[in-house]
């Protein structure tokens, strides 16, 4: 056996020499090392030998193994050589072409939606203020005047961490960590970030979407300081032909609550998916500070009044870019990201 195996290695060793080119180098591969091959069936004989000669055996198939695989190695990376060689003295490979230019890429149509908005509320004199995106129970609900087991929880569903820990539904928790940290200053921010919500993901709902909370907190602020703030955005994000209906709605932190559409570019207000067929599409909720909220953020509602609103980005990019599926946004289709 031993000698069949010392037989085989020259042999292999021979053919491989033999090999001229890739599809020869993987004919020897399969013919001597692959599962079928030569050397694995010698290995797979051993049981044929007496007991005593089988460790000696193993032992020195597998070194022939090592040798044949080292020496595969060895011949391709020559046979490379080679041909590269080849190709350069035939001038078909010319190494100094610059490679193929990398384009840079760009922003995101989220970021350079938000970027608007930014842009458009610091001219109002709202400041950015960043909260976090895992929220506590107490925050994102119980402050915001949401105790446990209150209907409204049910309108946003998430993803919880533990029982007091959840990625947060809304940017509204923002509000409480800024009036506990301003207070008893007055305040006028404006707080962005994602969103988690465990819902069905549709043409116009995701389960990770991005919302910019507003918030105005001072002495004598009425709703007509919010509706004014918001058909202003409006006016200025989507042009001063575009239609703003107000609402009245409802929201546990907020009173009065609103709700605040737009009218629907995707369809021309005739009705479509995106719209659910009625002609608008609701890009916010919003309303007065309700007394609770502020007397839990340290602000005497008897001395003081605010305002807040909360539209998402993506809702309102649908709108201003004509898209109609959400689902576009985080797709990572660059035929779609390419457009904006
Ligand atoms: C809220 O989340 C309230 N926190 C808004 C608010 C803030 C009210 C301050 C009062 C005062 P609502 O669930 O309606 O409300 O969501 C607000 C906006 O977020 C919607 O108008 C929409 O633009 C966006 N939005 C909500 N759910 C989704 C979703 N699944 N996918 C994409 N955008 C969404």
């Amino acid at each position: 056996m031993l000698d069949r195996l010392t037989q085989l290695e020259t042999e292999a060793l021979a053919a491989l020499e033999e090999a001229q080119d890739s599809d020869a180098l993987a004919d020897w591969n399969r013919h001597y090392l692959g599962k079928k091959g030569a050397l694995t069936q010698m290995l797979r004989s051993v049981g044929e030998l007496p007991k005593e000669e089988r460790p000696a055996f193993g032992r020195a198939t597998n070194e022939a193994k090592a040798t044949l695989e080292a020496a595969y190695q060895a011949r391709a990376d020559a046979l490379r050589q080679e041909q590269m060689q080849r190709e350069l003295a035939r001038g078909t490979l010319d190494v100094t072409l610059p490679g193929r230019p990398i384009g840079p890429g760009h922003l995101h149509i989220t970021t350079q939606t938000l970027r608007q908005i930014y842009a458009i509320f610091a001219e109002m004199g709202f400041q950015v203020y960043e909260s976090p995106d895992v929220e506590t129970d107490e925050l994102n609900f119980g402050l915001l005047n949401m105790p446990p087991h209150h209907p409204a929880r049910d309108m946003w569903d998430t993803f919880w961490i533990s029982d007091e820990v959840l990625l947060r539904t809304h940017t509204s928790p923002g509000q409480m960590r800024v009036m506990r940290k301003r207070c008893p200053e007055p305040i006028r921010v404006i707080l962005p970030g994602k969103c988690y919500r465990y819902e069905q993901i549709t043409a116009r709902a995701e389960h990770q979407f991005y919302q910019v909370e507003g918030l105005a907190v001072g002495h004598g602020i009425t709703m007509a300081d919010l509706i004014s703030t918001l058909t202003e955005f409006a006016r200025r994000f989507y042009g001063p032909e575009r239609h703003v209906r107000i609402r009245g709605s409802y929201f546990p932190f907020t009173e009065p609550s609103i709700e605040v559409d737009m009218d629907c570019i995707l369809c021309g207000g005739d009705g479509c998916r995106v719209c659910k067929h009625s002609g608008w599409l609701e890009i916010a909720g919003a309303g007065m500070v309700h007394p609770v909220v502020l007397e839990n953020g340290g602000y005497d509602p008897d001395e003081w009044s605010g305002f807040a609103f909360g539209p998402g980005v993506e809702r309102p990019a649908m709108l201003k870019y004509d898209i109609d599926d959400i689902r576009l946004f985080y797709g990572n289709d660059l035929r779609f990201l390419r457009q904006f």
